[in-house]
């Protein structure tokens, strides 16, 4: 019997021991490293025989890329897109996701277009694809890059399983107007900060080899100054100098070169009279030219044909030479490159190696993703059912929607909220499961899956503790001018009285940002605020949790409420990580990576602006005739880089291994940071410099390195960051990318007010 035993354990243990030998291998299959290169030998071998035999017709068909009837991300659809498939007309699909469905299409394409070339399948994974995470602003909130990586290399195991090649991500337009919806998707108004989060999200999505059937394409997006829009309205004009351009919306983008991105979105705004993806100078001179990109440039949706209405082309014929000419590959959902591409290639207008060259670098990125070895390798329906919302991703989402959340006022430390008290949770975002996921919330379900504020609450302090009411509701497109409802009020001023504490979740229904939603008013939308005034006048502590795209106006809030903490639209598991933050089992973290301006007048208002030839004078009560405003202060509510911690940090001695600097030998900058509070916390600690003179005039302050680092109560860490001739870079008065001989202050801190300062010189 006792042999009988021994045996059976070790042909179990055997068998334990078998796959976790598999498993390992599998793993480390998915993550080997193998670049994307465009000078493998074999690829070329592939591409150039295709190309030999292709016809005209099948190489327009790989520069089309059209939207399933699945999910609908912009004004137009081709109901015929599957017959157009299998006619070899479309080689790429985007909008359409889940293993069966992907693996249905592809099959598609591959049984009956004579060559069989794979479609690639792209959509907007943006933050998540089914276990969503914060909004990519509140992501960037966290200032935490190893999540920021983590969250889109969890996007991609998800969207891979379900069939995706390409996710048109991340979003890297630097952006300042917070009327502008599109905000919400980025990283914020800092370009240093911005290009950081941007080579963080490639990397997550690309992972370190293409051909690993759990990494996609990325997509920088969108190119260029679409960010720049005047007065924050969706797909407006664009005029911004070179330096400008240069200085502040380009550098994200060619981080995301330099991180190895595999494509490119054109913008829909012109930039400085031409649109974006008409423009040479941005697609061929910068693009290819500077940058040595490799990869694929498609547009966004219709913007070749929006070329007509901008008025740059006389019809949709010339809107395809214009881009073709400038270095456009692919066509999302415009029609035109197929309707057009031939003609003007037959008449001559259009040389066929244009078609060629664009044809190329799509077949290469279908290589590198090891299509040609097997279309099918994506769409798995195993992989699928193993990681979407599994519980590792629910988790994560979770844990990023803690680390977004920004606390930007904590009177009388009335957060963290005691789990003995009676809550009434009031506002019309308190149980709403679409609205928690926000915006290009992708193929995450709308219904169910998110968890609400009110279910986060029950599930923390119980269903007896909570009394709900949402007191008010909200439309997208109300006005200023609509008349208010009050019929919730007095339900929720009943709630309110049978409370300790109120908590307010306020702000934005997640489509009041995002493409085309834009505001020209930030203050809480509808009668929130009138809602609050009431509430305020039953003399109880009361927690404005938000949920918003962007930064609103908050003045009044900040002087009456006595907690405001910024959620963001934090994701599926939203609800669960607000209580987190509300009840103290979570000690905020994030950090603004967007100025909250006192009011909208204000606007554009971000921390690193110049100092102007009349800047104000500090601590002088009335100053004449210098850059201000006469009713309202310079300085924003809350400035970049802001959010406060249950605990406190306290910044001391500064200090600098040397007052100069060379090209050889750099500066390392230290700094004391001791937790004074009661909390374990994390701490964004931030380092900008100023260039005091310049052959152009310098911003206020620059940030030049970050580090998000935990400290125990009562500790003290020192913190280290080293500067480099690099960080003392910008355009000269030539255009030059140089560092100029000269003072620079340094300031260290917790935002961008930093006030411990130091300065070094580069002689
Ligand atoms: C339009 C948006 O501007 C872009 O960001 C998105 O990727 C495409 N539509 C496709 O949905």
């Amino acid at each position: 019997m006792k042999t009988k035993n021994a045996i059976f354990l070790a042909f179990i243990l055997g068998i334990v021991f078998i796959s976790l030998l598999a498993f390992n291998f599998n793993d480390k299959k998915e993550t080997a490293f193998e670049s994307w290169n465009a000078d493998d030998k074999a690829m070329n071998a592939k591409v150039d025989s295709l190309l030999s035999v292709m016809t005209l017709d099948e190489k327009i068909g790989q520069t089309v890329l059209l939207t399933s009837t699945r999910d609908v991300t912009g004004p137009s659809v081709n109901e015929n897109y599957e017959k157009l498939i299998k006619e070899g007309k479309v080689g790429n699909i985007f909008n359409a996701y889940e293993a069966s469905f992907t693996r249905n299409l592809q099959k598609m394409a591959v049984e009956n277009t004579r060559l069989g070339i794979p479609l690639l399948f792209g959509y907007d994974v943006i933050h998540g694809h089914k276990t969503i995470f914060p909004i990519s602003l509140g992501e960037s909130a966290s200032f935490d890059l190893q999540a920021i990586e983590n969250a889109a290399r969890i996007a991609a195991v998800e969207a891979s399983a379900e069939g995706l090649h390409w996710t048109f991500a991340p979003m890297v337009d630097v952006a300042r107007d917070p009327r502008w919806g599109r905000v919400s998707e980025g990283s914020g108004e800092d370009v240093y900060y911005s290009c950081e989060v941007a080579k963080a999200r490639v990397k997550g999505f690309q992972g370190e080899d293409l051909k690993a059937t759990n990494t996609i394409l990325a997509c920088a997006k969108h190119y260029a100054a679409y960010g720049a829009a005047q007065a924050g309205r969706d797909y407006h004009t664009v005029d911004v100098s070179d330096r400008e351009l240069r200085t502040t919306y380009l550098p994200p983008f060619k981080a995301t070169v330099d991180a190895g991105v595999a494509s490119f979105m054109t913008s829909f705004n012109e930039l400085n009279g031409v649109p974006a993806t008409g423009n040479k100078y941005l697609l061929k001179d910068i693009l290819r030219d500077e940058w040595g990109f490799k990869g694929f440039v498609v547009t966004d949706y219709q913007s070749i044909n929006e070329m007509v209405p901008h008025g740059i082309v006389k019809d949709e014929e010339e809107a395809v030479k214009l881009a073709i000419d400038a270095g456009v590959d692919m066509d999302l959902q415009g029609e035109v490159y197929s309707k057009h591409l031939k003609g003007l290639i037959e008449n001559g207008t259009v040389p066929v190696e244009k078609l060629d060259t664009a044809v190329r670098r799509i077949l290469e990125l279908k290589y590198a993703l090891g299509l040609f070895e097997d279309p099918y390798r994506y769409s798995d329906e195993d992989r699928q059912k193993k990681y979407v919302m599994s519980e590792g991703h629910l988790e994560a989402a979770r844990d990023m929607a803690r680390k977004s959340m920004v606390l930007l006022k904590n009177e009388n430390q009335t957060l963290p909220l005691s789990k003995n008290k009676k809550i009434a949770l009031i506002g019309p975002l308190s149980n709403t499961e679409r609205d928690m996921i926000g915006s290009w919330s992708g193929a995450g379900k709308h219904k169910d899956d998110p968890v609400t504020v009110l279910e986060g609450f029950v599930e923390m302090i119980g269903a007896e503790n909570v009394i709900h009411a949402e007191g008010t509701k909200l439309s997208r497109y109300m006005k200023r001018t609509d008349a208010p409802i009050t019929s919730g009020f007095s339900e929720a001023i009943a709630a309110a009285k049978k409370a300790d504490v109120i908590v307010a979740a306020m702000g934005e229904l997640q489509n009041m940002s995002g493409e085309a939603s834009c505001r020209t008013d930030l203050d809480l939308p509808g009668n929130q605020k009138e809602l609050l005034k009431e509430l305020k006048k039953l003399n109880k502590p009361i927690v404005l949790v938000l949920l918003s795209g962007r930064p609103l106006t908050l003045e009044w809030e900040d002087n009456n409420m006595d907690a405001i903490l910024e959620a963001w639209f934090p994701g599926t598991m939203g609800g669960h990580a607000i209580a987190d933050i509300v009840f103290g089992d979570a000690v905020p973290s994030g950090k603004l990576p967007l100025t909250f301006p006192r009011s909208l007048g204000q606007v554009p208002l971000y921390y690193n602006m110049k100092n102007t030839g009349r800047p104000i004078k500090p601590n002088v009560k009335i100053n004449t005739y210098k850059s201000m405003y006469l009713d309202n202060p310079n300085t924003p509510l809350y400035p970049f880089g802001y959010g406060l911690s249950y605990t406190t940090f306290e910044y001391k001695d500064l200090k600098l291994s040397n007052d100069q600097i060379t090209n050889e030998k750099g500066i390392k900058v230290s700094v004391d940071v001791t937790n004074t509070g009661n909390y374990d916390g994390e701490e964004v600690v931030q380092l900008y410099i100023k260039d005091i003179v310049g052959s152009v005039t310098r911003p206020v302050k620059e940030l030049k390195g970050f580090q998000k680092v935990l400290i125990r109560k009562g500790e003290t860490k020192t913190i280290a960051f080293n500067l480099s001739i690099e960080d003392l870079k910008f355009y000269d008065i030539d255009m030059n990318f140089v560092a100029e001989k000269g003072d620079f202050k340094v300031f260290v801190g917790g935002d961008s007010e930093a006030k411990l300062t130091s300065g070094f010189s580069y002689n």
